[in-house]
């Protein structure tokens, strides 16, 4: 049994139980924040992704006692001006079907844009999640229309 103390959407969170407990599992099973997605359990489809500290990991791979201290932000912790940003593009531009994959993918496009100043290109190819209902297009015109929109610095 080991204790996990760590922050959730800066909420405080404590977990005591296995030290190998996936943290998307502590999110959705111990602590109810089932907005973080169950998708393949193998780190391959990003549903699960969230921020630890400023490194965006999957969920579902990631050991509990890795969050030790550590400040996760999950898609409903996501509201600095470019995660606003960006939710506001998902509704304009209506990305969402079934709407399962969307917050991995939101979280994927909030590291990419966090990453490429304005008016550099999109590294598309850092975004490796997986949406079945193939809404592909609608994201990439929503991502291109925040970083257009984003001032020069
Ligand atoms: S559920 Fe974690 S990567 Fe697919
Ligand atoms: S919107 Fe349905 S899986 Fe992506």
């Amino acid at each position: 049994m080991t204790e996990v103390n760590f922050t959730v959407d800066s909420s405080g969170a404590r977990y005591a139980g296995d030290e190998k407990k996936p943290l998307l599992w502590v999110l959705r099973e111990d602590l109810g924040q089932t907005q973080t997605k169950f998708g393949c359990g193998a780190g391959l489809c990003g549903a699960c992704s969230v921020y630890v500290d400023d490194k965006l990991v999957r969920s579902c791979v990631l050991p509990i006692s890795t969050v030790q201290n550590k400040v996760v932000r999950t898609i409903s912790g996501l509201d600095d001006e470019l995660g606003q940003r960006l939710k506001a593009a998902w509704e304009r531009f209506e990305v969402a079907q079934c709407g399962y994959c969307q917050p991995g993918f939101i979280l994927a496009s909030h590291r990419l844009l966090s990453q490429t100043p304005p008016g550099q290109s999109l590294k598309w190819e850092s975004i490796s999640n997986l949406c079945r209902c193939a809404t592909y297009e609608r994201m990439r015109r929503a991502i291109e229309a925040v970083h257009a929109e984003r001032p020069s610095p």
